[in-house]
């Protein structure tokens, strides 16, 4: 696969060390793409010798085509670019968000701006979501979510602090489940076996 970055890539992470521990097998991790430079995210790939490649908004589409021609699967794991819509429609590519979707995604939704806008809503249960990506914004078929209870002493930071470990669990074992053929995509549709 090809896993997208743009922070401090602990979802990578976890990645890489469910590969390493034997979790996710026949699986590996082609190159990690950034849209950004001197982030976290580069470092552990380094730290792993992934290739890592840099793209910017006007090359995305001329470097990460031959690149999403060659793998299985493409995670986006904190990328915070949108894909041209040609290249989601090249492979499966899966995105982590940090709420329940269909709650709290969209343009400009990421990181702590979700667990403020959580907090401020009042609601009571919050949490990860892993699905598929589309054209539409965070609003592709949701293939598995996990979450958690907000407390009237969270705070944004507590928040994202309860939700970043289990993002990590649910991202690896969607990957999982794909490998095991647990839901296939098929044309941007899933199906469930
Ligand atoms: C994660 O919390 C992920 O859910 C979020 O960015 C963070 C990246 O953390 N993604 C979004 O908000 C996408 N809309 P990481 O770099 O430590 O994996």
């Amino acid at each position: 696969m090809a896993v997208l970055v743009s922070g401090e890539g602990t979802n990578l992470q976890a990645i890489i060390d469910s590969i390493d521990s034997g979790y996710l097998r026949e699986t590996e991790i082609d190159c990690v793409v950034s849209d950004r430079e001197n982030i976290g995210a580069i470092e552990r790939a380094r730290r792993r010798s992934i290739p890592v490649i840099i793209v910017n908004r006007s090359n995305m589409l001329s470097i990460l085509s031959p690149i999403f021609q060659k793998v299985d699967l493409v995670v986006l794991a904190g990328f915070l670019k949108i894909l041209p819509s040609e290249l989601v429609k090249l492979k499966p590519v899966i995105n982590i968000h940090p709420s329940l979707l269909p709650l709290f995604g969209g343009k400009g939704m990421y990181g702590l701006k979700v667990h403020e806008e959580v907090i401020r809503s009042g609601m009571k249960v919050s949490g990860c979501t892993v699905h598929l990506v589309t054209e539409d914004v965070d609003g592709g078929p949701i293939i598995a979510q996990k979450c958690v209870t907000v407390e009237s002493t969270d705070n944004p930071e507590s928040l994202q602090q309860k939700i970043h470990p289990l993002e990590h669990q649910l991202l690896v074992e969607t990957i999982k489940n794909f490998g095991e053929k647990k839901f296939v995509i098929n044309n941007k549709k899933l199906i469930f076996i």
